[in-house]
């Protein structure tokens, strides 16, 4: 494992910061952790990379406890209020990052043309950081933490300041270090984007982790079904029940929630064969927003999450 975290709690005086996390991350894995404004997002992650001392709890980074130097070279970090020094070029400011990673004058002036490059900004490198857009800052500050070529990076709201074509591009970033067996830990926002990307996600809400799984896992079980039907019967009713639940019968209209694509077919032959007449079948997946919004949202009662 990249990542264990073991009661990982963070009090601000009698403010809960985070409360109780126990996380892991595997190698090579894109880990979206998602969460409303305020649920901890950022003080986890601040705790990850030694900014923060946890209150109580425990962590493993990389195979080391926390704080250990060794892991910080191996560690890329992009925050999510990020300032960088206005009066440096894009280049100077990646060579103070590379000064405080240990990296050496060749080190450095092969790596930063690289990092400048992946992140869109090879041509604007002699310009002060003052001079870049909000886009091109939160670009430069992902280029810092490209910069010691790390095995995990952490990523706070990483597209928050970008454009779409930018967000995209960042993806392509993100898939492109998962390919190169890099680990991520990102914070989101944007659940489509963490539905594109992360193989597993956990989901915070006021310090605590509600949910977390593999996506696929995640977003099965969680199929709405609309059937519309002439001659519903209990006996029709009770089939459908083993299938999935709550069903539900408005009129000549049939709802219900099924675990499986596969039990789609399986739900109109139970219609058919229990003597109904079957005229329409409509099906929605669940996004990750729905799940998302259904365990955050102020005594949300769960429609159809697995
Ligand atoms: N330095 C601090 N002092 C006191 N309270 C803090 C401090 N930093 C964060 N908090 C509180 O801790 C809780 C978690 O904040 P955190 O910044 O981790 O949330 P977040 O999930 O990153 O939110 P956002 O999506 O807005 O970035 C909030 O209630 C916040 O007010
Ligand atoms: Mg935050």
């Amino acid at each position: 494992m990249i990542i264990e975290t073991d009661g990982l709690t963070k009090m601000y005086g009698r403010k809960v910061g985070c409360s109780e996390i126990c996380l892991t991350v595997g190698e090579g894995q894109i880990f979206g952790f998602l969460g409303p404004n305020g649920a901890g997002k950022s003080t986890l992650v601040k705790i990850l990379v030694g900014l923060l001392f946890p209150t109580a709890g425990s962590a493993r980074i990389l195979g080391k406890p926390l704080g250990d130097r060794s892991v910080r070279r191996k560690t890329g970090f992009l925050p999510e209020n990020f300032r960088y020094q206005e009066w440096l070029t894009g280049i100077e400011l990646l060579s103070f990052h590379g000064s405080l990673y240990g990296m050496g004058r060749e080190e450095k002036a092969r790596r930063i043309p690289e990092v400048l490059e992946q992140v869109g900004l090879g041509d604007k490198g002699r310009q002060k950081v003052g001079s870049y857009s909000k886009g091109m800052q939160q670009r430069v500050g992902l280029a810092c933490a490209l910069l010691p070529d790390p095995d995990l990076i952490f990523l706070d709201e990483p597209t928050s300041a970008l454009d779409p074509l930018g967000r995209r591009e960042v993806r392509e970033i993100m898939l492109d270090l998962r390919q190169k067996g890099k680990t991520i830990f990102l914070n989101s926002h944007l659940l489509s984007e963490v539905e594109m990307i992360c193989d597993r996600v956990a989901i915070i809400n006021k310090g605590s982790i509600v949910k977390e799984g593999a996506m696929g896992n995640l977003l099965a079980g969680a199929i709405e079904v609309d059937m519309r039907v002439e001659g519903i019967t209990q006996k029709m009713v009770d089939g459908l029940s083993v299938l999935g639940s709550p069903v539900k019968v408005e009129g000549s209209l049939i709802r219900l929630c099924l675990r499986e694509t596969v039990d789609i077919p399986v739900a109109a032959e139970v219609v058919v064969n229990s003597g109904g007449r079957l005229f329409s079948l409509n099906t929605r997946q669940n996004s990750l927003e729905d799940l998302f919004v259904d365990l955050v949202k102020e005594g949300g009662a769960g429609k159809c999450s697995p």
